[in-house]
């Protein structure tokens, strides 16, 4: 059921600060950090991100021992593991419509689900140290494209549902 996730490194040819938008949002300051998101969509080099069928793909921006930020592209139809993320976590839709569904944990049971569309966002600051803060799951309705920011890399977030 569950894809092997592939990861890219994203190159950005024009000049935008991705370092400052991170201090925003590791900062939250959201309002502002979502300014600087608008303008980033407008460039963003559609042809340079990695797709996979009935998958999605990070395509990894910057990824240090502060923080991660990179681009998920979203094939229809694609789901994520029921996980968890350190304690920082942002999700902004470029383009398309993402299903999150929320869960709580012990035992494990969905709260609510929204769906996300352009320009629509979701943030969480949970537990400084803990990779299952923010627990979700998340599913393509359409073809999509998102910028994630992390205080750690993703793909040490807990999975719930191997
Ligand atoms: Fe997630």
């Amino acid at each position: 059921m569950f894809k092997k996730i592939h990861n890219t490194h994203y190159t950005h040819s024009t000049d935008f600060d991705f370092k400052t938008l991170c201090v925003l949002l590791h900062k939250e300051k959201y309002a502002l950090a979502i300014e600087r998101i608008k303008i980033l969509a407008l460039d963003i080099d559609l042809k340079a991100l990695l797709f996979d069928q009935c998958s999605y793909t990070r395509n990894i921006i910057i990824n240090n021992h502060s923080y991660w930020l990179g681009l998920l592209n979203w094939d229809k139809g694609a789901t994520t593991h029921i996980h968890g993320h350190p304690d920082r976590a942002f999700v902004y839709v470029i383009k398309g419509r993402l299903m999150c569904k929320d869960f709580d944990k012990n035992p494990l049971t969905k709260l609510r689900s929204s769906t996300l569309v352009d320009g629509a966002c979701q943030y969480s600051n949970g537990v400084k140290g803990k990779m299952d803060n923010y627990i979700h799951q998340i599913s393509a309705i359409e073809s999509s494209l998102s910028l994630h920011f992390y205080s750690d890399n993703p793909a040490k977030g807990e999975i719930f549902d191997f």
